[in-house]
Formats: structure tokens, sequence, C-alpha cells
């Protein structure tokens, strides 16, 4: 028997990777409270010490691993140190929102098919950074938010569930950006209650909910 199996029950642990404003880690906070996520948060892990994100972790009473990415000399190196915490915790997911650090085979290969990612364009169009900048200046008509399971690549692994936003007469690029975040409001808590609830089945780069 498992620790998720009945009798032994405990609640499914997150850890959110964040590097900037945090808006996502902050959806996650308030679904977590209100109960609704399924999930609790156990660790915020931030390669930047100065960003807002760290700030709401700190209101919200979350445990942090903050680092410098200048203070390691190779990318291995600090990734260790995050899988020790990790693993100390029992974290069963890791819910990157934001972070803006490639991942090295460290981290990817130990959470294979338990690391998701959001990403705020309809992958596989408009990979990397600057998406919702790329989908406007490409002047497509609709774009959205996808998440997907972390492999090696670059926004590359199985997708997982996407939300499509439309862009219509009249909209700027900052009222699109405003769209965009508010469907990654809908979506990610969705998605890690999927993981919570063990809805998700992965066959390769086939994904279906239960
Ligand atoms: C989000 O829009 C997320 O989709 C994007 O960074 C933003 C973080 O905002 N991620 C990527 O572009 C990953 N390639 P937040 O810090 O306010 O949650």
């Amino acid at each position: 028997m498992t620790d998720q199996s009945v009798g032994s029950r405990r609640p499914y642990r997150i850890a959110v990777f964040a590097s900037g404003q945090g808006s996502n880690f902050q959806t996650l906070i308030d679904a977590s409270r209100e109960g609704t996520l399924g999930a609790e948060i156990v660790l915020l892990v931030c390669n930047k010490p100065e960003a807002p994100v760290v700030e709401r972790a700190h209101r919200a009473g979350v445990d942090c691993f903050v680092f410098e990415r200048k203070a390691y000399s190779r990318r291995e190196d600090y990734e260790v140190e995050i899988a020790e915490e990790l693993e100390r915790r029992g974290v069963d997911l890791i819910v990157l929102a934001g972070y803006m650090l490639l991942l090295t085979p460290v981290l990817v290969d130990a959470y294979q098919g338990r690391m998701i990612n959001i990403h705020p364009s309809l992958l596989p169009s408009f990979p990397g950074k600057d998406a919702i900048g790329q989908a406007w200046s490409y002047g497509v008509k609709v774009t959205g938010v996808t998440v997907h399971l972390v492999d090696g690549g670059m926004d590359t692994g199985p997708v997982i569930a996407q939300k499509v936003v439309e862009i219509q007469q009249g909209d700027t690029r900052e009222s699109l950006e405003e769209k965009i975040h508010a469907a990654e409001r809908d979506l990610y808590p969705q998605v890690v209650g999927w993981f919570a609830g063990g809805k998700i089945r992965i066959d390769g780069r086939n994904i279906t909910i239960s």
C-alpha cells in the first residue's frame, strides 16, 4: 500500500518554482486555503531573492528555498540542493509557475511525470520567452494557455490541458495579457487538482484525465 492509500491518506504535497510576480503562485495559495486545490503548498523555490513571489510566500507562511544562480558554478549544484529540500518535505509534484531557469536532468529525471509547467500560449506555437508578445506580434486571432509535463526540452513536454483565448478587435497587448492571466488562474489549480486526485494517466505523449 502506498502513502495515498485509504487509511494512510496524507495531503498531496506540491512545491512551486517561480522567478517573478507570482500571480500563479498566489492563485494556488488561495485555492489551497479555500480547500479547492486538494493539495498543500509546502515549498516555494525561487532564484530571485528580490522577486515579489518571495514576499507572497512569506505572507502565506510557505517555506522558501531562495538562491542566486551566480552563487553556483554549475546548474546541477543548486538543483542537488533543491532535490534534497523536496525529498525532505515529501513533495509529490513540482509546479513551475514562471520559473525562468533551465532545468537539468537532476530534477527533470527525478520528477519525470511529476513536474508540470504553465506556458502562456497554445503550444507548440510560441514557445520560449515572451509568448504573449510573440502571439500579439504575429497577429493570431486565437491563442491561450498550455499546461504540460516537463521534459528535457524548452516547452516541449506532453500537453495536459489547454485553454483558448480569443484576440478580438479592440484588444491591446495589455488586455490580451490580462485575458491570458485570467485563463491561467482558471486552468492551473484545476490541473493540480487532477494530479492530487490521481486522475492523470500518462501514456507517452497521450495524457488522459479519468
Ligand atoms: C505566466 O504568465 C506564465 O505562464 C509564464 O510566466 C508568467 C509568470 O507570471 N511562464 C512562461 O512564460 C514559461 N515559459 P506570474 O509570476 O505572475 O505567475
